[in-house]
């Protein structure tokens, strides 16, 4: 009689969750809560296609981070195994790498994709599978809004442009501008979305808003009419290569660099500056980091991937090796590998030191950290003051 009371109650704490014993993740988190061996992360970057102009800094700083992390043992005797997709820029490519590196690679969590556009596609994948995702260039609204595995280490373009618009409109006094956006991309078209409210906020006019489409190459019909009217600034949203190609054609219209062109995370490139020569002097945007920045480890950082890869890193090389950083720390505070283990550690970091300032993830899973404003002068990025 005594053992079926106890069996009885047992089946009922069971299923009053008082026992978690159907859950797996609590399960997977017990066996590997001792960290060794070598724990699968995915990186899923644009290391070829419309935006190239990205990914192989991406890829660059995580294969740093991954490498001093490993390094440092900061990890105990486990280390990072960073496994990189290139998912060509489509959301096809972003897809298939999902698939590849959740059913053949077992990756415990993923960084990327580089866009905002296959990030729509792909982290549902993750999501179902629940392996985490830390976006760390995907900057268009609706995305952590995929799911609870879904981060971003990425400041979006929601919280970025109204400090750009103010900073600037407060240096140039300006009252009235047009807008150039391409409307078949998530990330061009949620610039744009930010750029409007923030100008309807503050109160600039808005004269005009020109579109474009992907592989578009010809802006004159969109800028002749632009120039008409006359505009103070011009507002674009676009990646790096169609920035660049409207930069150079608008000048060559003749419209003068006392009117700022001004753009979001697409313009975080230094091949903005390569591309548009003498037209991207003058190029305002807004940003997440800054190369002089004095976060801690920041000059370090520049001077590691310096070493490794004679270049200096931009925007996105920083946000992808703060990633990683972020990501093992989830690690080392879950002392697991497990997903859902990363995930909920994750989930409660604050305040931790990395190159983009101190950074917290807020209840809905977006970055805090403040924006900066940056202006290209003798083709290089500095703060805009
Ligand atoms: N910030 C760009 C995007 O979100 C790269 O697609």
């Amino acid at each position: 009689m005594k053992t079926r009371s106890f069996l009885f109650l047992t089946i009922l704490m069971v299923l009053f969750g008082a026992y978690p014993v159907f859950d797996s993740s609590v399960a997977n988190a017990a066996q590997t809560n001792t960290l060794s061996g070598e724990i699968p992360i995915g990186a899923v970057w644009s290391l070829t296609g419309d935006a190239a102009v990205y990914g192989p800094s991406q890829k660059n700083a995580s294969e740093l981070a991954a490498e001093q992390i490993n390094k440092s043992g900061m990890l105990g005797a486990a280390k990072i195994k960073l496994i990189t997709e290139d998912d060509r820029s489509t959301k096809e490519g972003a897809i298939t790498a999902f698939d590849k590196l959740i059913k053949e690679y077992k990756v415990v969590a993923i960084l990327g994709p580089t866009l905002s556009n296959s990030a729509k596609a792909a982290d549902p994948i993750a999501q179902a599978a629940k392996v985490p995702v830390l976006a760390v260039s995907n900057t268009a609204g609706g995305i952590v809004e995929m799911g609870d595995f879904i981060f971003r280490d990425s400041l979006p373009e929601m919280l970025v442009q109204p400090n750009t618009i103010k900073q600037t409109k407060n240096k140039f006094g300006y009252k009235k501008v047009a807008i150039l956006y391409g409307n078949d991309d998530v990330f061009t078209k949620g610039g744009y979305d930010a750029f409007k409210k923030a100008l309807d906020d503050q109160g600039i006019k808005i004269l005009a808003t020109e579109t474009f489409n992907k592989k578009d190459s010809d802006f004159s019909a969109q800028l002749t009419k632009i120039k008409g009217l006359k505009p103070d600034a011009i507002i674009v949203s676009a990646l790096a290569e169609e920035a660049a190609s409207i930069m150079s054609q608008a000048r060559q219209l003749g419209i003068p660099a006392s009117v700022p062109i001004i753009g979001g995370n697409g313009f975080n490139s230094p091949k903005l500056a390569q591309l548009a020569g003498p037209a991207a002097e003058g190029a305002i945007t807004g940003a997440a980091w800054l190369i002089t920045n004095d976060t801690p480890g920041n000059k370090a950082f520049v001077e590691a991937y310096h070493k490794k890869y004679g270049a200096n890193p931009d925007q996105f090389a920083a946000q992808a090796y703060a990633g990683v950083y972020i990501l093992a720390d989830a690690i080392k505070t879950a002392g697991s590998s497990n997903p859902v283990a990363i995930r909920d550690a994750m989930a409660k970091i604050k305040n931790l030191d990395t190159v983009l300032g101190k950074f917290s993830f807020d209840s809905r899973r977006e970055p805090v950290h403040a924006p900066v404003v940056q202006i290209i002068k003798n083709g290089q990025f500095v703060l805009f003051k």
